[in-house]
C-alpha cells in the first residue's frame, strides 16, 4: 500500500457508538493504570495492611500507624476512594478498607495479595526509555537493568508456587513426597529468589537441593537464609543454563523460568539428559495458548503480553536468545518438551492458580 491509498479504516463507515465505547474502554484503562501504580505504593508502604487492621480510620490515624506523611496518605486515599477500593464516610472523615477487598490486598489476606503483583507494572515502566530504544534497535536487555524485579518476582511466586508447593504441586507427581522424604537429588532451574528450595530443604532434610540461576543477586538472600538456618542440604550456583546442566538429578523444577532463557530448547534438552531413570521434570509456565487469537478470553492476557514485551522478551534477546516471550503457550511448550526427548508430558491446571499450567514431563 502506498501512502496515497485510502486505508481500510478510512474506507469503512465510522461507527460512533463503537468509538464512544472504545473511548470508555481507554478511560477505564487509564484509571486502572492509576490504581495499579497506587496499589503498588499501598503495598510497599504497608498502607493496605495498616488499613485492614485499623478501619475505619482518619487519614491522620492511618498516617500515624504507617509512620508516613499525612498529606501523601490523604491524597493516596483519594485515589483509593475514587477507585472504589476504600469507602469514605464524609461526616466522620473516616476511611474503611472492606474485608472482602483486604483479602486481595494485604499480606495476611485470606485469598491472594494482588497488591504484590501490582508492583510489576511499576518495575518495568521505570525502563520505558530503554525499551523504547529497543523497539528501534531490536537489541535486548539484561536482568541487572530491572531494579527490584527479582525481589518482586520472589514475593509473587511465593504465593503461587511456594505456599502451595507441598500441598498442591508436589502431589501432581505420584510418590514424589515419599521420595523426597527418603532422600533424592533435586534442582530448581532458574530458581530466582530460591524460596521454593528453602522451604523444601527444611521440610525434606534427607534430600539434596540445588538452586541454579543466571543471577547470583536473585538467590543471595535465600543463600544467606540457608546458611543462618544451618541447612546443609541446599546449595545455590550461578550458571547460564543454556550452556548445559552439570550433574544428575531425580527431580527438576522450572517455575516460570524456561521462556526467559537464551536457548529454551537447549535447556529442556539438558534437563532431559540430566534426569536419572525414573526422574521427572516439573515445569510451570503461563497457561496461555501459543496462538494470539485463542488468548482473547484469558483474564490477564494484556498484562502478560505487556510483561513479555517489557521484560521476558528483552532479557532473552539480551542473552543472544530468540526472545520466545512469556506467551509461548502450552502448545509450543509441549512440542518443545517432546522435541527435547520427553516421551510422556501431561499438562494440569490447579484450582489455586488460574493463570499457570503445570507440566509433568518424564523421559
Ligand atoms: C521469571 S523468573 C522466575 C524465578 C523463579 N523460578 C520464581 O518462580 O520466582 C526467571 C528466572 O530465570 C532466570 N534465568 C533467565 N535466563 C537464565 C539462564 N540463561 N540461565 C539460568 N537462569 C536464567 C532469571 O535470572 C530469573 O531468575
Amino acid at each position: 500500500m502506498t501512502h496515497h491509498e485510502p486505508s481500510l479504516a478510512r474506507q469503512t463507515a465510522f461507527d460512533e457508538a463503537k468509538a464512544k465505547a472504545f473511548a470508555g474502554q481507554m478511560l477505564t484503562a487509564l484509571n486502572g493504570a492509576a490504581l495499579a501504580l497506587m496499589a503498588s505504593i499501598g503495598h510497599r508502604t504497608w498502607l493496605f495492611d495498616e488499613m485492614a487492621a485499623a478501619s475505619p480510620c482518619t487519614s491522620v490515624e492511618l498516617a500515624r500507624r504507617a509512620k508516613l506523611a499525612e498529606r501523601y496518605v490523604r491524597e493516596w486515599l483519594g485515589v483509593m476512594v475514587a477507585a472504589r477500593v476504600v469507602t469514605y464516610d464524609p461526616v466522620a472523615g473516616t476511611y474503611t478498607l472492606p474485608r472482602e477487598h483486604a483479602a486481595f490486598l494485604t499480606r495476611e489476606g485470606s485469598v491472594k495479595n494482588l497488591a504484590a503483583t501490582m508492583q510489576f507494572p511499576s518495575v518495568v515502566s521505570a525502563l520505558e526509555e530503554e525499551i523504547l530504544a529497543r523497539f528501534h534497535d531490536g537489541e535486548g536487555m539484561h536482568y541487572h537493568h530491572y531494579g527490584r524485579f527479582h525481589e518482586v518476582m520472589g514475593e509473587v511466586s511465593y504465593q503461587t508456587t511456594v505456599m502451595p508447593l507441598v500441598g498442591s504441586i508436589l502431589p501432581l507427581v505420584d510418590g514424589l513426597t515419599d521420595r523426597l522424604e527418603a532422600g533424592i537429588d533435586v534442582a530448581d532451574l532458574g530458581c530466582g529468589a530460591g524460596r521454593a528450595l528453602l522451604l523444601l530443604a527444611e521440610r525434606f532434610p534427607r534430600s539434596r537441593f540445588s538452586g541454579i540461576d543466571l543471577c547470583e543477586a536473585a538467590f543471595a538472600p535465600a543463600e544467606a537464609a540457608a546458611w543462618s538456618k544451618g541447612l546443609r542440604n541446599l546449595a545455590f550456583r550461578s550458571q547460564d543454563l543454556s550452556r548445559g546442566l552439570d550433574g544428575e538429578f531425580d527431580v527438576l523444577f522450572a517455575f516460570d523460568a524456561i521462556h526467559d532463557q537464551a536457548d529454551p530448547q537447549a535447556v529442556l534438552r539438558s534437563a532431559h539428559k540430566a534426569l536419572r531413570p525414573g526422574g521427572v521434570f516439573l515445569m510451570v509456565e503461563f497457561g496461555a495458548s501459543s496462538r494470539l487469537e485463542n488468548n482473547l478470553a484469558h483474564p490477564i492476557a494484556p498484562f502478560l503480553y505487556m510483561m513479555s514485551t517489557m521484560h521476558c522478551t528483552p532479557v532473552s534477546l539480551g542473552q543472544g536468545g530468540q526472545g520466545l516471550g512469556a506467551m509461548w503457550g502450552m502448545e509450543t511448550a509441549t512440542e518443545m518438551l517432546e522435541r527435547a526427548g520427553f516421551a510422556n508430558v501431561t499438562v494440569t491446571r490447579l484450582p489455586h492458580d488460574p493463570f499457570n499450567a503445570y507440566f509433568v514431563a518424564r523421559p
